[in-house]
């Protein structure tokens, strides 16, 4: 089935797409990027063929969808900086919710019906219990959550009214990089706790900050689950399977079920690297809940995702080995 399956990633020349397209290709499903290079470098789309264009253009997907014929879209492509969204909300809707819409359209046209959203932890807003499990309700509190599960109902609804079946891929702090040293994350302006940690230990930045130390846990630090790019990349394809063997829709927290603290991986960043870099406390950022971690028992249980790269130190060496190879 998966030699002749046809798959559309938008955002694939993007950090956690890329990944998921080089794990799709390996296991023989044929894959087509969209991508508007806005955040994204051509050079990480390693298999099939890349086409530049804004997910906004409904008429350049019109043709892509008529010529290429997906059976599945796996949906990436989104602005993902939650401070941003925060400053300037309509480019977040626009971009994580209009444009989405126009996807939807595309695919309810040509009867795609399996359909992969890269949706986010940011959905659960501060939440009151930790672990916190896919059934709470959702109570995001910043512009790139809202969009996130607002993209989350219309799934639903879409789901009700046609033949069309998604899979919501909640993923928590996504990090690290390729095992095999052929891909990571490449933005300059990144903004996740552990690329700018290894980039502050290889003196690309002067110092890392710690944004708040006041916390109610254990070091005052905020405490986050941080899940290996490559088991988010199986789950895709677990996900996929399951879609197309169980023809369900669903919802699935990404995670390890276990977080660090900041301060936490600013120690860990300091021994996998063997560098004593500066680090600076500051204020608390408006809208960090203290706590987000994943529970994981619906994925494991009715996928059989099982993570095989639960570890903090090989998470951040990865992360390190690859911000090594882009300087
Ligand atoms: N990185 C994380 O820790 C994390 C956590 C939770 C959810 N997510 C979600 O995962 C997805 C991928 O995140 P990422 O970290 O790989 O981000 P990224 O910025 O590296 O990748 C996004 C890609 O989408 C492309 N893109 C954006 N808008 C587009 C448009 N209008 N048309 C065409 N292409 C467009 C960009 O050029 C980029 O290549 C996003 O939806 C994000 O919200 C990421």
């Amino acid at each position: 089935m998966a030699k002749s399956m046809k798959v559309v990633i938008t955002g694939g020349a993007g950090y956690i797409g890329s990944h998921v397209l080089k794990a799709l290709a390996e296991r023989g499903y044929s894959v087509l990027t969209i991508d508007n290079l806005s955040c994204g470098h051509k050079e990480s789309v390693l298999y099939g063929d890349l086409a530049v264009v804004d997910l906004d253009d409904k008429e350049s997907l019109d043709k892509i969808f008529d010529s290429y014929r997906p059976h599945a879209v796996m949906h990436f492509a989104a602005s993902i900086v939650v401070p941003e969204s925060v400053k300037e909300p309509l480019k977040y809707y626009k971009n994580n919710f209009c444009n989405t819409l126009n996807l939807l359209d595309v695919c309810v046209k040509y009867k795609v019906k399996n359909f992969i959203f890269s949706s986010s932890a940011a959905v659960y807003g501060i939440p009151t219990k930790s672990p916190v499990s896919e059934d709470v309700p959702l109570a995001p509190i910043n512009p790139y959550g809202k969009t996130k599960a607002m993209v989350e109902s219309m799934l639903s609804d879409l789901a009700q009214a046609e033949d069309f079946k998604y899979i919501s891929l909640r993923y928590f702090n996504v990090a690290g990089a390729d095992s095999t040293g052929k891909l990571g994350q490449k933005k300059a302006d990144a903004t996740h706790l552990i690329t700018l940690a290894v980039k502050t230990a290889l003196g690309k930045r002067p110092y890392l900050e710690i944004y708040g130390t006041d916390y109610p846990t254990k070091d005052g630090t905020c405490i986050r689950d941080y899940i290996h790019v490559e088991d988010i990349a199986f789950a895709h394809i677990l996900a996929l399977e399951y879609l197309i063997e169980k023809g369900q829709s669903d919802v699935f927290n990404c995670g390890y079920g276990h977080g660090y603290s900041v301060r936490e991986v600013v120690e860990a960043t300091k021994k996998v690297s063997g560098v004593d870099f500066r680090v600076i406390e500051t204020h608390r950022r408006e809208g960090d809940p203290p706590e987000l971690v994943a529970d994981t028992k619906k994925i494991k249980k009715l996928m059989g995702w099982m993570p095989k790269y639960d570890d903090l130190n090989y998470i951040i060496k990865t992360a390190l080995e690859w911000e090594r190879k882009l300087s």
